[in-house]
């Protein structure tokens, strides 16, 4: 049996999931998972709330919690919104778990042992008030290059550059200029691993091409080691003596996790965690904002512990979601929260829409809810929820919803049944490439060839085709009903109740979608209406809500 590991980005435990966060991440990730496990690969999608960090630990202390409390209302916050929105991981854990400090710290030594890390000293903000050093967004000030104010030191939030030192520095705290005080930090030497990082990229494989340029640019550009220290008390400890008080940067730590929640799980099935991770296909799906990251730091870390994990087959990278064509931002306020969608509308809805325009690529998308409303009724509800509906609607009406038998097919049929045939073949190569997109609309081809079919064959005239419209209408049904199921796997499950079908769709073969497996006498279940219409008035609302 074919085995694989899916990840995505692990999500900052200090704040809510939006939209932005789900389309280009979590939503093909999951829709990747259900596809691999109905097509028989034993599949895990494993993920975990990111909770190390200065962010985390500044906003902590501004709401008077400590980090621990803070980050578990977070981590648990987090589970319940990707639970409504039904992603399905199988294990949702956390970076700060026992686990994966020891695995961190574990990393961290044989990193030291293999001649990855060196000790330097540098100079670093320092608060007098606070008698703390100041790493990060503790400190703020003005970007040297737009001359914004208040801009944390490792981001300018206008200019979206990094500040090599920023102007009239000021502790984030108590606003009292900082001082420079010396301090030792480890560095992981990223400029060990350029030969065998450019091998990786060059080899024949299934990273995305655009992204692979990119990063083969920066090797050449040149490479700089990474200061994996922080002088706050939020982190992994750095398991040395002579490192008392310091912890990991957040980045040395997160990915880590991927490997150490993996373990933890499959261990708790009974499954050799680290042999099944190397014989498997390895999926990280992330947004391009942490492609450095995934392609760079990573892969150098696991060449650093000489592959004792394999590295990622594929990174799927995509773009980032803007709302109504304007960047998402939380501070200002624009941004849709994913527990507040869902309260509007189902979970399928939002599936359908992000995956329709959510491309494989970097290209960044939009949320427009004009566009969601049009999709929604159009495509969705006036194809798919249309076709599903009349077919078993008339089949109940006309027969009671028992299957007649299908004989001297005409042309119509016969080009109507290969299509069945032919649906899995077209669509698989493409979910095994990415394509989520354009499978889906492949389905949706599907159903409007379906719903000429039926106009075409008038079934309510009675003539003599009517039993073959209907045997084969049903199991054009059927067959939407499984290919359906990892993007809408509540629609699709519906389906397969008003098929009366028993079961899960979920534990069907994918390539049973080109089977005509809804034979003559088997009765259908209760047909109703799939979807409600979403309604001009109601978007009206979000789009005032939103000041539009
Ligand atoms: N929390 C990070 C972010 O939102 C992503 C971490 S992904 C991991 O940008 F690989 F590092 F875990
Ligand atoms: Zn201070």
């Amino acid at each position: 049996m074919k085995r694989a590991i899916i990840t995505s980005a692990l999500p900052y435990a200090n704040g809510e999931i939006h939209l932005g966060h789900v389309a280009s991440t979590y939503l093909p990730a999951d829709i990747t998972t259900r596809f691999l496990k109905m097509a028989g690969t034993e599949a895990y999608y494993i993920c975990a709330s990111d909770d190390y960090g200065t962010p985390i630990l500044i906003q902590a202390e501004k709401e008077k919690m400590t980090p621990e409390e803070y980050v578990k209302i977070w981590n648990k916050r987090d589970y319940e919104d990707f639970t409504a929105f039904g992603i399905g991981f199988d294990f949702f854990y956390r970076t700060s778990s026992p686990e994966n400090v020891v695995f961190v710290q574990d990393t961290f030594k044989k990193l030291m042992e293999n001649g990855h890390i060196y000790e330097q000293e540098i100079i670093q903000f320092y608060c007098k008030f606070d008698k703390k050093f100041l790493p990060d967004r503790y400190v703020v000030g003005r970007c040297p290059y737009c001359k914004a104010e208040e801009q944390y030191s490792d981001l300018c939030e206008k200019c979206g550059r990094v500040p090599q030192e920023i102007e009239d520095p000021k502790c984030s705290i108590c606003k009292n200029p900082p001082t420079k005080e010396k301090t030792k930090h480890y560095f992981f030497k990223l400029k060990n691993f350029v030969n065998e990082l450019n091998q990786w990229l060059e080899a024949d494989s299934h990273l995305q091409k655009d992204v692979k340029k990119y990063v083969q640019n920066w090797i050449k550009d040149g490479l700089v080691d990474w200061d994996i220290t922080r002088d706050i008390t939020w982190g992994v400890p750095i398991p040395l003596e002579e490192a008392k008080g310091q912890v990991f940067y957040g980045w040395f730590d997160n990915h880590l996790a991927y490997i150490s929640s993996a373990l933890k799980f499959l261990d708790s099935k009974g499954i050799n965690g680290k042999e099944f991770w190397n014989s498997s296909d390895i999926y990280h799906f992330i947004g391009k904002d942490i492609v450095y990251h995934h392609y760079l730091f990573l892969p150098a870390m696991r060449f650093g512990i000489k592959k004792e994990y394999k590295l990622p087959d594929y990174i799927p990278t995509r773009g980032h979601l803007m709302l109504q064509s304007k960047k998402i931002s939380k501070s200002r306020n624009w941004y849709i929260g994913l527990k507040d969608f869902l309260q509007n509308y189902p979970a399928d809805y939002l599936r359908f829409y992000l995956t329709m325009i959510t491309p494989y690529s970097q290209d960044d998308l939009n949320f427009d809810w004009d566009e969601f409303a049009a999709r929604i009724n159009s495509e969705l509800i006036g194809n798919i929820g249309n076709f599903v509906n009349r077919a078993l609607g008339f089949t109940k009406k006309s027969t009671g919803g028992i299957i007649p038998s299908a004989d001297n097919l005409d042309p119509a049929d016969l080009e109507a049944q290969g299509k069945i045939k032919n649906l899995a073949g077209e669509i698989t190569p493409l979910m095994e490439e990415n394509h989520l997109d354009r499978a889906l609309k492949k389905i949706l081809e599907f159903s409007a060839h379906f719903n000429q079919y039926f106009q075409k064959k008038e079934p309510w005239k009675g003539g003599p085709g009517t039993n073959n419209c209907i045997f084969i209408s049903v199991n054009a049904v059927h067959s939407i009903a499984v290919s359906l199921f990892p993007f809408l796997p509540e629609s699709s499950q519906k389906i397969w109740s008003q098929l009366g079908l028993s079961g899960k769709v979920s534990e069907q073969k994918w390539s049973s979608m080109s089977d005509l497996l809804v034979q003559k006498g088997h009765t259908l279940g209760e047909p109703s209406p799939l979807f409600k219409k979403v309604e001009a008035a109601d978007i009206q609302a979000h789009k005032s809500k939103l000041g539009q």
